[in-house]
C-alpha cells in the first residue's frame, strides 16, 4: 500500500512529490499519482511514482491528498464510494472547508493545509489546519509531508482564511513589490538587468536577514535609515501614502473573498 495518493498532479500536488523525493521523506514507489491530464500521469510515472485510475487509488488508499482546484472537487466526490471512510483526506484546496470536505467525501479525518506557490523551489511555508480527531501518525505524516517544502505552522481553521491572505496570496503582493520597484529602477535611468537585480534583491535581502541573520523588521530598517537621510524621505512618501494601512485592507479583502468563495 502506498504512503500517500496524489490526487491532481499540477504545479502543487507535482511540486509537493518532489520535494518529498527531494527531502528522502519518501520514496517515489511510496506514492501514487492520479491526474486529469495524460501528460502529467507521464510526468509523474517518469518521476518514479506509480499511476492508476482514479477509482482503482481511491480504493486502494490510505491517505490522498487532493491537490485539484476547487472547482474540480466534484469530479473527486464523484467517486467518493470507492473513499474508505478512514482514508485520510489531506486537502490543498482554497475555500473547502474540513467539514464540507468530510461530508462531500464521507471521511472521518481531514487535514487541510495551505502551501504557497513557493513550494515548487521548496520555500514553501505552509498553513496546516487540523482536529483533535485526526490520530497522531497522520497528523505527523501531514507534518513531515509539508515539512519537506518549507516551514509548517499549525492554526485554527478559523484563521486559515486569514492565514492565507498573508500567506499563498501574500507571495503575490511581494511580487507586485518587486515588480514596482523594478519599474521605478529603469524610469529613473538604471539598465533593466541591475533593475530587477536591485529589486529582487531588496525584497530577498530583507527576508533573509531577518530569517537567517535573526534582526526583525524593523530593526533592519531602523539600522538603514539615518535621520534625514535617503530611505528616511523614501520611507516618509510610503507612509504618507498610507502603505501599511492599504497592505492591511489588501490581505482583509482576500480574507473576505476567501469566506465569500469558500464552502463550509
Ligand atoms: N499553486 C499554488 O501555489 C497553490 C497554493 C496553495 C493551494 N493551492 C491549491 O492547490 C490546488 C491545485 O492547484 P494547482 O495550481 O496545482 O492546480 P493545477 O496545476 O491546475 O493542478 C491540478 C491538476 O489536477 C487535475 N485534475 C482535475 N480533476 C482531477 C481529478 N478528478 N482527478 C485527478 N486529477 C484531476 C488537473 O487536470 P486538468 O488540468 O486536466 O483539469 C490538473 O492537472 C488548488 O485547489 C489550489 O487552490 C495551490
Amino acid at each position: 500500500m502506498s504512503a500517500v495518493t496524489i490526487i491532481g498532479f499540477g504545479r502543487l500536488g507535482s511540486a509537493i512529490a518532489r520535494g518529498v523525493l527531494r527531502s528522502g521523506t519518501l520514496q517515489a514507489a511510496d506514492m501514487v499519482a492520479v491526474d486529469a491530464d495524460p501528460a502529467r500521469m507521464a510526468e509523474a510515472k517518469a518521476a518514479g511514482l506509480r499511476t492508476m485510475p482514479i477509482e482503482q487509488a481511491l480504493t486502494e488508499a490510505c491517505r490522498v491528498l487532493v491537490a485539484v482546484k476547487p472547482q474540480a472537487f466534484g469530479t473527486v466526490t464523484a467517486h467518493r464510494a470507492r473513499l474508505h471512510a478512514n482514508t485520510t483526506v489531506i486537502s490543498v484546496m482554497a475555500g473547502w472547508s474540513r467539514a464540507a470536505i468530510a461530508r462531500e467525501l464521507g471521511a472521518t479525518h481531514v487535514i487541510r493545509a495551505m502551501p504557497t506557490v513557493a513550494a515548487t523551489v521548496g520555500a514553501s511555508t505552509t498553513a496546516l489546519s487540523m482536529g483533535a480527531e485526526v490520530p497522531a501518525t497522520e497528523a505527523d505524516f501531514a507534518r513531515t509531508l509539508f515539512g519537506a517544502i518549507g516551514p509548517v505552522i499549525e492554526i485554527d481553521e478559523a484563521h486559515l482564511d486569514a492565514a492565507t491572505a498573508c500567506g499563498a496570496s501574500g507571495v503575490a503582493y511581494a511580487c507586485l513589490f518587486i515588480e514596482a520597484m523594478e519599474a521605478a529602477a529603469t524610469r529613473m535611468g538604471v539598465p533593466a538587468e541591475a533593475a530587477r537585480a536591485f529589486a529582487v534583491s531588496a525584497a530577498e535581502g530583507a527576508a533573509a536577514a531577518w530569517r537567517h541573520g535573526q534582526v526583525p523588521p524593523a530593526e533592519l530598517r531602523a539600522s538603514v535609515t539615518s535621520p534625514a537621510g535617503t530611505t528616511a524621505a523614501a520611507l516618509a512618501v510610503l507612509q504618507q501614502g498610507g502603505f501599511e494601512s492599504l497592505l492591511e485592507r489588501a490581505a482583509i479583502a482576500a480574507r473576505d473573498r476567501a469566506r465569500e468563495l469558500g464552502v463550509r
